[in-house]
């Protein structure tokens, strides 16, 4: 079987934390060494940003209500880090050097591993993730199905296979940002490499209002692409629309690693029966939830 590639998920992402791993890396040897301009930057860092690092903290007090105490301690804590960590610096003490480069290490590495994960999930984990949605449902062969959001065909060329007589269509707007180099034709080259071209064919369109006609598919698919909707409002439209063109008794089945509570409380609102939502699936990162249901 010929390699098709599916393309790595929100590839500016994975570029910015591998921007952000290697510029921690580089500044941690740099205190290593000693090198002046790092020492600069990082004495500027502890003065004037490092109270962020401390924004954690009082994502934990949020809920408390008599919380004033508890915000005073905080903003002494970062004013006195700030402060202990650039004299320390300044005057070249042991323990400012070792501080600054635990942080450092530690920002590289959460920089870094997100990363890593995003391209493992992107290359590997997503194929095997699909192969398990695909087998929730129970295949004849005949069906009409459609992938919303198909970028380079991953769910669409997966379904097509499962086809004899039925035809599987992706409807896509191509962004860019959401998929390395997705387009039409991208997805159209691996349709032929995958020799499904009279299986599967790809349509322009917009999730929130898919150019097909009421209840016309037997299954709809959409896999990591409605978070990619801006607001909850329009997120329900694309749902109506995806329950608008399946067919009465149709399965519609959403995987994503946002917003899946309001994409199963929406189908249900809209009389999709036997709707479910699944635990946290670790085969991508970030790991997403499926929710699955009958029209
Ligand atoms: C992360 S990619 C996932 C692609 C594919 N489903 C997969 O699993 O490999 C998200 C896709 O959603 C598409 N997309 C984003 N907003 C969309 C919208 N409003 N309508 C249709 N497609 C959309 C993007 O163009 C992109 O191809």
């Amino acid at each position: 079987m010929r390699f098709l590639s599916y393309g790595l998920d929100a590839p500016k992402i994975i570029g910015y934390l591998f921007v952000g791993g290697l510029l921690c890396a580089t500044l941690s040897v740099g205190i290593y060494l000693q090198w002046p301009p790092v020492l600069l930057i990082m004495k500027g860092w502890f003065l004037f940003d490092s109270f962020k690092i401390f924004y954690p903290f009082y994502f934990l007090i949020k809920r408390d209500t008599a919380n004033f105490w508890r915000r005073s301690f905080l903003k002494i804590c970062q004013g006195g880090f700030a402060l202990v960590m650039f004299v320390g610096l300044y005057q070249q003490q042991i323990y400012a050097y070792l501080v600054a480069q635990v942080l450092l290490i530690g920002f590289s590495v959460a920089f870094l591993v997100p990363a890593l994960l995003m391209i493992w999930s992107s290359l590997v984990g997503k194929r095997l993730l699909r192969d398990r949605l695909l087998n929730l449902m129970s295949w004849q062969g005949n069906e009409k199905v459609l992938d919303v959001g198909c970028g380079r065909g991953l769910m669409l060329i997966g379904a097509a296979r499962k086809l004899t007589s039925g035809k599987a269509v992706g409807v896509d707007v191509w962004q860019k940002g959401d998929l390395s180099s997705n387009s039409r034709s991208a997805v159209v080259a691996n349709i032929e490499k995958a020799g499904l071209a009279h299986k599967a064919e790809v349509v322009d369109g917009d999730a929130r209002s898919l150019p097909f006609t009421d209840s016309f598919f037997d299954v709809v698919l959409s896999n990591f692409v409605l978070h990619n909707i801006p607001t909850e409002v329009e997120r329900e439209q694309a749902l109506r629309e995806v329950v608008r063109v399946l067919k009465p008794g149709g399965t519609v089945l959403i995987n994503d690693f946002q917003y899946t509570d309001q994409y199963a409380a929406v189908l249900k609102k809209l009389g999709l029966k036997e709707v479910r939502r699944s635990r946290l699936q670790w085969l991508v990162f970030p790991p997403a939830r499926w929710v699955i249901g009958r029209k």
